[in-house]
């Protein structure tokens, strides 16, 4: 396919559903050859599958982002595909929520051994390969959240893991930036990617929402393929919130 993103070799992890399968789908429809991946792997196929209807390009493949080899593996099969890596998106994740009396150390450690540490190792893995591959550099995107900017009933880990997030993209950003290496995020607001979201967001989150909806997985993705485009070839180390305007709304009424 042609597009913005003709010809480049692209990987997202969480791709089986939700917002990294559209993500998956928005990079191919812009001309990516995609390595859909997922510990699902009927969703990373469906994926695959969607976006080859579609006239475009992808692989699926099987990923545990907790598990560095996995990781290791997957940048693997993006270079035997395409010969090269230009673009990572780690999107993978889990939402779950404990009141933090009751969080067990389990709990803390699954989410943030997903949610941060995975991210932390699908980075690095890929970065490793932008920087030795012929020509150097590429784009890494991914995917935080508003929990990580401020707190949240029984998302202590949640939210952390994200916060944390949003860190490591700025860090990764300053030392990857010789490299031609680029690191931005972007920030999903509630987004339906579930049939027991209901069709409305939680009035608490309502209250605050100028946009008063949920956001659809597309809107994310069209961001995420932004930030993994030339067009935002200056832009580096920050979170870009797609979430109807619900991380800047304070006093709504008046
Ligand atoms: N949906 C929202 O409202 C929302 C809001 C803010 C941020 N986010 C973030 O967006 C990302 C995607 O969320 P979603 O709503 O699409 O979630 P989802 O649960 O619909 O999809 C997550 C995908 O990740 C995969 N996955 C889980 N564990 C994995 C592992 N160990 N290795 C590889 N893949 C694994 C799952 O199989 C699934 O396909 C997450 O990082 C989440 O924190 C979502």
């Amino acid at each position: 396919m042609s597009g913005r993103l003709a010809g480049q070799s692209a990987m997202v992890t969480g791709a089986g559903r939700g917002i990294g399968r559209a993500i998956a789908v928005r990079l191919a429809s812009e001309g990516a050859h995609v390595l859909a991946a997922d510990i699902d792997e009927a969703g990373a196929d469906a994926t695959a599958a969607a976006i080859r209807d579609a006239g475009g390009a992808a692989v699926a493949w099987s990923v545990d982002v907790t598990d560095r080899q996995s990781l290791s593996r997957l940048v693997k099969e993006a270079v035997a595909l395409k010969g090269r890596l230009d673009i990572a998106v780690s999107n993978a994740g889990i939402m779950d929520r404990m009141p933090f009396l009751e969080m067990t150390d389990d709990f803390w450690h699954k989410v943030l051994g997903l949610n941060l540490s995975g991210a932390f190792m699908c980075g690095q893995e890929a970065a490793r390969q932008m920087v030795a591959q012929s020509g150097g550099g590429g784009r890494i995107v991914f995917v935080a959240s508003n929990s990580g900017l401020f707190g949240g009933r029984g998302r202590a880990a949640y939210g952390a893991s994200k916060a944390g997030l949003m860190n490591l993209t700025q860090s990764m950003a300053i030392e990857l930036a010789e490299h031609d290496i680029r690191v931005n995020a972007v920030g999903p607001g509630p987004t339906k990617t579930s049939a027991a979201q209901g069709e409305m967001p939680p009035p608490s989150v309502m209250a605050r929402m100028p946009m008063a909806r949920f956001g659809q997985p597309e809107e994310v993705a069209a961001v995420a393929a932004f930030l993994a485009a030339e067009e935002s070839s200056f832009v580096t180390g920050h979170t870009y919130f797609a979430d109807g305007g619900y991380t800047v709304a304070g006093m709504m009424e008046g």
